[in-house]
């Protein structure tokens, strides 16, 4: 039986009051599942898992962590509660040496605690082991981004939500990137992706849902979207919409 670990439902939320961004979104990623949410360009993906994170202000709906309402609880404290975000952009603190990008990441856990999960985190990511004296603003993109998992994993979350990590990478690094959260899947960790690169996105997820103006508008099993007539016409009809919309 699939167990689900995040349970999104119509969910609405915006940057405004009465401007609604998300408009109604459900979905649901079951434990040790990738699941990928496509879609065109301003379909609300960002603002989507922002808003479950609890960076965008949630008018209504429900967000469920293990069950337990996490609706709108501050940003802050969602690490607490188990669900670990990586934002596209200033994911690290590249002034600071890797290991303090680590140490401050894991800041909620004991010290002995924070200690054991920076050597399993080194164990996961030996580049960042090699690096760990070294200022953060010095890795690659690829290891950059290798940090900003880390960073985001090493209180062991229930869920760990990333918004396009492979966005401005070089190819090499793409393949890196989504090699990487292959390997993450394995050690158990559920992972909800929004990616602008939809194929190898889904090559490596298990189920996926398309995004369009803010709602959920079709779901299917990874490896059979990429071919999909659904998806194809969601997509060239948003873009034929915007053209409509940017004309007028
Ligand atoms: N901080 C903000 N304040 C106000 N409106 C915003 C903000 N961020 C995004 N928006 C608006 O929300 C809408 C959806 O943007 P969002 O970034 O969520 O889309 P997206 O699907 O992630 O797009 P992309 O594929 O370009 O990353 C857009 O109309 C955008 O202008
Ligand atoms: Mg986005």
């Amino acid at each position: 039986m699939s167990q689900p670990v995040l349970q999104v439902r119509d969910l609405v939320a915006g940057y405004e009051p009465g401007v609604p961004i998300v408009r109604g979104a459900s979905i649901t990623v079951n434990k040790g599942e990738i699941v990928i949410v496509l879609g065109p360009n301003g379909a609300g993906k960002s603002s989507f898992i922002k808003a479950v994170a609890g960076l965008v202000p949630v008018s209504s709906g429900q967000v469920l962590l293990d069950g337990v309402d996490i609706t709108a609880v501050p940003a802050h404290q969602m690490v607490r509660r188990g669900l670990a975000f990586v934002p596209q952009t200033e994911n690290i603190f590249p002034l600071m040496s890797v290991e303090d990008n680590l140490r401050v990441a894991g800041g909620i856990l004991k010290p002995k605690e924070s200690a054991e999960r920076i050597e399993r985190m080194y164990e996961l990511f030996p580049d960042l082991k090699s690096f760990r004296r070294n200022g953060a603003g010095n890795l690659s993109g690829g290891q950059r981004q290798m940090l900003a998992v880390a960073r985001a994993l090493i209180v062991d979350p229930k869920l760990l939500v990333l918004d396009e990590p492979s966005a401005g990478l070089s190819p090499k690094f793409v393949s890196m990137v989504f090699g990487m959260l292959t390997d993450i899947r394995k050690t158990g960790v559920t992972i909800l992706l929004v990616e602008q690169n939809a194929k190898a996105a889904l090559s490596i997820g298990d189920r996926a849902y398309v995004l369009v103006e803010g709602k959920d508008a079709h779901e299917g099993v990874a490896s059979e979207l990429w071919n999909d007539p659904v998806v194809a016409e969601l997509y060239l009809g948003q873009r034929a919409h915007q053209k409509a919309g940017g004309a007028t």
